[in-house]
């Protein structure tokens, strides 16, 4: 059975079918309308949401079935101490297929590891989203033509900003995709991201402080939010975030054709002046979102039973009960779990839940 728990759980040529498939989706609608009548989907969603969690419902309900689930955990068993795996073994009992938000990093690979149906991960803490990812492939397949080749800048909060983690690692599947990273010291690229995915894959990437400098370079401009909490220094903040913010006037030195994506909600990094630009693509996204999950639900439910779509194995995961993740938002923190690591091609050994470092090449 597949699950999506991590963007690398899909080869390239299941990443490729679902973006193919759901191109089709967009040609034939009325023939996708009633492909799953009798299947349901449930949302749990122990996270706020508007986008992901809307999107899954109207995927499923445009594919003819039914969606079921909580968008509150506080009014599930959840409040009186149900833990994940007990939950979705539950609701396994009731659903094809489930999407899972969640506040701690990991609790949809616990899910997995127990549930009767496919689990898909809608964001786990700042770790990964990855039908984000999926959203935004086919937005850059539909907006530039491919992704063979692109160049694309990541501004913003790229320390826990979890779609630019997802994306990053599923365009290291793809040929000649350069990157340029453009963030605050304070919100630069995690090591692990860099190491484990740019350095392994061999993505070319480099690191900037302004839009200004590089967007002339971009095929795709990829916006996150930059938050004040995340800074330590007010002041510092004060001075650094009109850097990251875009609006007509740094877009007129980017190309016609470049694309400007952004995983939504905005705050104020891009001024609405430039909603009105053609190159403004972010509302699009949104609707390439439900397309795609379509696709997704549709190709999971088909693939449950096949042997030629099962999860990667990961022969570099241990059991260690004598190491402990540092991280204070890791599922292992809160539930009952094994206390499961990664050993990288560095020697480097992280947390198989949230990839917090556990320690340096041993
Ligand atoms: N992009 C995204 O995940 O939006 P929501 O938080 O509204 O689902």
């Amino acid at each position: 059975m597949k699950h999506l728990i991590d963007p690398t759980d899909l080869s390239k040529q299941e990443l490729d079918e679902i973006i193919s498939l759901a191109q089709d989706i967009i040609a034939n609608r009325e023939r996708y309308s009633k492909v799953l009548e009798g299947r349901k989907l449930a949302t749990l969603f122990y996270e706020p949401s508007t986008r992901t969690r809307l999107s899954f419902t109207a995927a499923m309900m445009e594919l003819g079935g039914n969606v079921l689930g909580f968008s509150d955990a506080a009014n599930s068993s959840v409040s009186k101490g149900e833990t994940v795996e007990d939950t979705v073994r539950v609701v396994g009992c009731f659903a094809d297929i489930i999407a899972m938000r969640h506040n701690l990093e990991g609790a949809p690979l616990v899910a997995s590891a127990v549930s009767p149906v496919p689990i898909v991960n809608a964001g786990d803490g700042s770790h990964s989203h990855p039908t984000q990812t999926l959203t935004d492939l086919l937005t850059i397949t539909r907006e530039i033509g491919h992704i063979d080749g692109i160049t694309i800048g990541f501004c913003g909060d790229l320390r826990f900003g979890r779609t630019v983690h997802s994306l990053i690692k599923a365009l290291s599947r793809y040929k000649n995709v350069k990157v340029i990273l453009i963030a605050p010291d304070e919100l630069r690229l995690p090591d692990y991201i860099k190491q484990d995915v740019c350095d392994r894959q061999g993505i070319d990437y480099r690191e900037v402080s302004t839009i200004e400098e590089v967007i002339s370079q971009l095929d795709v401009l990829y916006m996150t939010r930059v938050q004040k909490e995340r800074f330590l220094d007010e002041d510092e903040f004060d001075r650094v975030k009109d850097s990251f913010v875009l609006d007509a006037s740094k877009m007129r030195l980017a190309k016609r054709s470049m694309a400007v994506l952004h995983p939504l909600p905005r705050v104020n990094e891009i001024l609405p002046e430039v909603d009105i630009d053609p190159r403004a693509a972010y509302f699009r996204q949104v609707e390439n979102g439900k397309f795609v999950r379509m696709a997704l639900i549709y190709s999971l439910l088909r693939w449950k039973d096949d042997r030629g779509h099962a999860m990667p194995e990961h022969p570099e995961c241990f059991e260690d009960p004598s190491m402990r993740c540092p991280n204070g938002k890791c599922i292992s923190n809160h539930e009952s779990v094994p206390a499961m690591f990664r050993r990288t091609d560095s020697g480097t050994v992280r947390c198989a839940y949230c990839d917090a470092k556990i320690k340096e090449n041993s």
